[in-house]
Parts: C-alpha cells; sequence; structure tokens
C-alpha cells in the first residue's frame, strides 16, 4: 500500500465516525451525522477538517482500547455565502459525542483560530456531556470551552445549535454564545434531567417537556429559533449569518436588493387603529418598512409583547425592537424587557443600528411583575440603550406612556433621531386615568359626573395625548407622514452613517442583571 494509499484510508476510516450501525441509529432517530451537517452549513465543497487524527489519551476503564475517530467532534472552517466561518460538530456516533480533554481541546483551537482571524463560530451540539471515564479532564474541557465563548463575546458572532442531548453544565457554552438554535424534537438542554429531578424534587417530566425546543424557546427564553429539522435549521444559521458582520470591527454585509429606499407606503397609517384601546399587528408594519417584505425573526416564540428582528433598508442590517399590541397590548414586562435588551446589546456589539417602533401603553403592573423583579429586568432595557452608540432611530406609531416611552429608545435614553406618527400620544399615562387622577375632585363634585369626566378627558387629550407638545420642546425630531417612514428612517440612518461616539474609559459597566 503506497503512502498515499495509507492516508486516503486512514482519512476514509475516520470520515465513518462511530460506523454503520451508530449512523444508522442516529439516521433512525431523524439526525444526521456530524459530516452530513457540516455539509449543508457550509457552502459546497468549501468545509476543511482540521485535527482529523487528534484521538483521546485516556486510559481510564476501558478507554485504553477504546477507538474514538477526531475523538467525537469534527472541528474546521469554510465559508457561508462566500465569507469565512469556524465550526464544530459534536459527533454522536462516537462515545456518544461525550466531551473528553482533547475533544474539548479541538473546540478551544477552532474557538481561538475564529477569534484572531475575526470570523464567526458555530457549535453543532449533540453530546452525552462529559465523558464520564475522563473525570476532571473533561471538567476542564468545558471550563475551557466556557472562557473562550465569554472572551469572545461582543467580538465575534458565536451560534449554537443543539441537535441532540445538551446536559448538565455542558449548556452553558451555548448560553454564553449570541444565539441558540434548537431542533425540534432532537434538540434537548437541561441541567439535571428527568431522572435526577424525579429523585431529588419527586416531580414527574418528560425530557421533551423539560427542555424540548419548544420549552426553552416559549417559555424558558434560553433557546432563539426552532428548526422542525437538521436541514431547516442549519440553512436558518446561514440565512442569520447573513445579517451580521464578521465580527466587531466590521459592519454587516450590504445586499443590495433593488427595493426603492423611498418606497412610498400609502397603506401603512391605516393598519394602526385610532382608538388606542384596539390592537393590531406590528408585523404589517414592519414587513412593509423593510426591503423587499422580508424580516428575520429573534426569539419569535418568547414575550411575544415585544418584537426583535433584523430586516435590511436599503440593503444594510437594520436591528428591530417594537412593541406587539397583539399581545398583552404591547406592553413592556419582565420577559420583554429581557428580550429587547439582550438583542439591543447584540446589535450594539456588532455595529447594526436600532430601529425602535414605539407603541406601548406602559409596563405591566401587578404583584408578579413587582415581585418577580420588573424594577431590575426593565432597568436592563434602559441600560442597554443608554449604553448603544451605534445609530439609534425611534418612530413613535401611537401610544407612548409614562417609564415605556423612556424605555423604548426615546431622545433621552440617547435616540440619534425621533420621529413621531400625527396619531403619537406622548403622556405620562392614556388620558382617561390621567383624568381620573388629576380631576378627580371636579369630577367628584360636578352635577353630571360622567359629562365632566369626558370633558376632562378630552382636555387632556388635546393638551398631551398627541406628539405637538413633545415636537415643541425638541424631544421629537419631527411629526411624519406615516407612508413616508420607509424613507424617513433610511435617510435617517443614511445620514447617522459616519456616527462616531465613544464611551467614557472604564474597565466596564454593571448592567443590572
Ligand atoms: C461517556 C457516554 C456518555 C458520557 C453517552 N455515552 N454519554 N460515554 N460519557 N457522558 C456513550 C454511551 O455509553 C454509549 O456507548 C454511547 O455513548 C451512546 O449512548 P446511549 O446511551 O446508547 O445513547 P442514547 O440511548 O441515545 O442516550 C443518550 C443519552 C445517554 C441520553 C445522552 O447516553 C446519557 O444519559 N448519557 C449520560 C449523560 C450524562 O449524565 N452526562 C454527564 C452530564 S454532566 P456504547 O459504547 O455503550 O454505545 C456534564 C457535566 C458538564 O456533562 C460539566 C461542565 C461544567
Amino acid at each position: 500500500m503506497s503512502k498515499l494509499d495509507e492516508l486516503r484510508g486512514k482519512k476514509a476510516e475516520i470520515a465513518r465516525g462511530g460506523g454503520e450501525k451508530r449512523t444508522e441509529t442516529q439516521h433512525a432517530q431523524n439526525k444526521l451525522t456530524a459530516r452530513e451537517r457540516m455539509d449543508i452549513l457550509f457552502d459546497a465543497d468549501s468545509f476543511v477538517e482540521i485535527d482529523v487524527f487528534v484521538s483521546h489519551r485516556c486510559h481510564n476503564f476501558d478507554m485504553a482500547g477504546k477507538r474514538a475517530p477526531g475523538d467525537g467532534v469534527v472541528t474546521g472552517y469554510g465559508t457561508v455565502d462566500g465569507r469565512l466561518v469556524y465550526a464544530y460538530a459534536q459527533d454522536f456516533t462516537v462515545l456518544g459525542g461525550s466531551l473528553g480533554e482533547y475533544h474539548a481541546e479541538k473546540i478551544v483551537k477552532v474557538q481561538n483560530m475564529a477569534r484572531k482571524t475575526g470570523a464567526p463560530i458555530v457549535g453543532l451540539n449533540d453530546s452525552g456531556g462529559a465523558r464520564i471515564q475522563e473525570g476532571v479532564n473533561a471538567l476542564s474541557g468545558y471550563g475551557k470551552i466556557f472562557y473562550n465563548n465569554t472572551i469572545s463575546s461582543g467580538v465575534i458572532p458565536q451560534i449554537s445549535v443543539i441537535m441532540g442531548p445538551c446536559a448538565g453544565g455542558a449548556v452553558y457554552s451555548p448560553a454564553i454564545t449570541d444565539f441558540i438554535f434548537m431542533v425540534a424534537g432532537t434538540g434537548q438542554m437541561f441541567i439535571t434531567g428527568p431522572q435526577v429531578i424525579k429523585t431529588v424534587t419527586n416531580e414527574d417530566i418528560t425530557a421533551e417537556e423539560l427542555g424540548g425546543a419548544v420549552t426553552h424557546n416559549a417559555t424558558s427564553g434560553v433557546a432563539h429559533f426552532m428548526g422542525a429539522n437538521d436541514r431547516e435549521t442549519l440553512l436558518a444559521v446561514r440565512e442569520l449569518l447573513g445579517y451580521l458582520p464578521s465580527n466587531n470591527r466590521e459592519t454587516a454585509p450590504v445586499c443590495a436588493t433593488g427595493d426603492d429606499p423611498n418606497r412610498l407606503i400609502p397603506e401603512l397609517g391605516d393598519i394602526v387603529p385610532e382608538n388606542p384601546n384596539r390592537a393590531y399587528d406590528m408585523y404589517k408594519i414592519i414587513t412593509r418598512l423593510a426591503d423587499d417584505g422580508k424580516l428575520y425573526d429573534v426569539a419569535p416564540h418568547y414575550a411575544k409583547n415585544i418584537i426583535t428582528c433584523f430586516i435590511r433598508l436599503n440593503g444594510a442590517t437594520v436591528g428591530v425592537v417594537a412593541n406587539q399590541p397583539k399581545f398583552a397590548a404591547g406592553c413592556l414586562d419582565i420577559n420583554a424587557s429581557d428580550k429587547a435588551a439582550r438583542f439591543v446589546r447584540r446589535c450594539d456589539a456588532f455595529n447594526i443600528p436600532l430601529l425602535t417602533l414605539a407603541d406601548v401603553p406602559g409596563f405591566l403592573p401587578g404583584v408578579r411583575q413587582e415581585t418577580g423583579g420588573i424594577i431590575r429586568h426593565g432597568a436592563k432595557l434602559l441600560y442597554a440603550y443608554c449604553e448603544a452608540t451605534v445609530p439609534k432611530v425611534t418612530v413613535i406609531l401611537r401610544k407612548a406612556y409614562g417609564g415605556a416611552y423612556i424605555a423604548m429608545c426615546s431622545k433621552e435614553l440617547g435616540a440619534d433621531m425621533v420621529l413621531a406618527w400625527p396619531s403619537a400620544q406622548i403622556a405620562v399615562m392614556g388620558a382617561e386615568g390621567a383624568a381620573n387622577i388629576v380631576f378627580k375632585d371636579e369630577i367628584k363634585a360636578a352635577a353630571d359626573p360622567a359629562g365632566k369626566r369626558r370633558e376632562k378627558i378630552a382636555e387632556y387629550e388635546a393638551r398631551f395625548n398627541n406628539p405637538y407638545r413633545a415636537a415643541e420642546m425638541g424631544y421629537v425630531e419631527d411629526i411624519i407622514d406615516p407612508q413616508t417612514t420607509r424613507a424617513r428612517v433610511t435617510g435617517a440612518f443614511d445620514m447617522l452613517k459616519s456616527k462616531r461616539e465613544s464611551l467614557p474609559a472604564k474597565k466596564h459597566g454593571n448592567i443590572p442583571l
């Protein structure tokens, strides 16, 4: 056998991973293998695998004689739409994708390469967790990965995809990254599984209910995206990468769409009902504003009262934060504050301008909100907006009441341009509530209290429930015809392209967590 044949033979053997039987089991579970996943994630024939020959050096228990091709993880780099991206994919067919010392070293190596070259990294997780036979060496491996995740945070985009089990402390690598995708039905994340929970707390729950894609997308907010299967999920990762820059020193790629930035949208104003108590679907506004009507929704199943998504305006990525009046009247609550604050920070870290669309009745009142820490969580949103130095444009569509007016990227929080529609109502609270408090005595003393109340509500509305007071004071730069919103917003971002703002030198701020 020639040396070249030997090389080819060795590589082919490693590429078979845990072998045919285990690959069949993987496929039977509706899961692709690590290399099949890489082929979907990367542009055709662009993936370059490294550390192919690395294997474990563990002699504990029966490990000395155990084969572990690639030590259970495939690592390397390639291109996504022509741009450099690094990735690792745990191979469940090899020792259950469990993480041993050299498995971890391989991941750490691509993490370092990604950071040094300023390119995103995608982790495909499918693993039984810390390799039990390797003991503390496996734990140390996780620690090194978490450290790298943290040091790379805000430098390069880090994306995690949960495509199988992800249990124990292993969940914390994805948790530190910027975006988490989960495959429905196969991806699971939990610190302790159903059996341990049964033993400790006597609670009965299935693994899927505890840590499946639906649970983490809709209830816990741990994950941000859910795909129907491996292929769909990986294609969604590719699409997300298209909205992001490669690192914090670059801006996101501009994809000319041909959609006229000055396109008028005659129906835009009609979508928002005049009656502030009537709901509407904010997605209808966003899709009309966006290039080609396209948006990439982030965490769409969580805290539906706020929308966080990427769109393109004149080809450039813009991060949108918008109240959704269709759910809980679009109020700000604990979960909405967390979701929006995290999104604002992602955008700021990666030089993505922020568009805020405000129609917000206030922070949600209630004992559960107060005792649950709405003060602490709401503060995150204020903090994130204040700290963000990217171009910030706000459009007030209708309600902007009280503290929530301030929180939705008001002038005071550093908005570079605040525009309002004529339907905007910028006030401490709604007219009804305000009249009941301010004119309480007058209403009570009147011969016709109901009539008096109506009169006082109308008086308050005339004075405050419009954008003109705020515009007179310069809190709003302009009141615009709704149909010109796309043109005005795109124009504002164009004007702000060269914005440079830096914060006072400090080690880091102390965001209320
Ligand atoms: C070593 C492991 C392993 C592990 C699985 N395998 N997990 N080997 N260390 N952690 C091996 C199995 O022995 C088996 O080998 C092969 O992988 C496939 O596993 P199966 O059990 O046959 O697969 P399945 O039935 O699909 O079950 C998958 C599973 C189960 C649910 C993940 O394997 C499991 O419960 N594993 C242990 C999970 C766990 O408790 N991990 C530790 C978490 S704590 P053979 O040769 O028999 O086919 C942790 C701490 C991290 O990770 C701390 C970081 C700070």
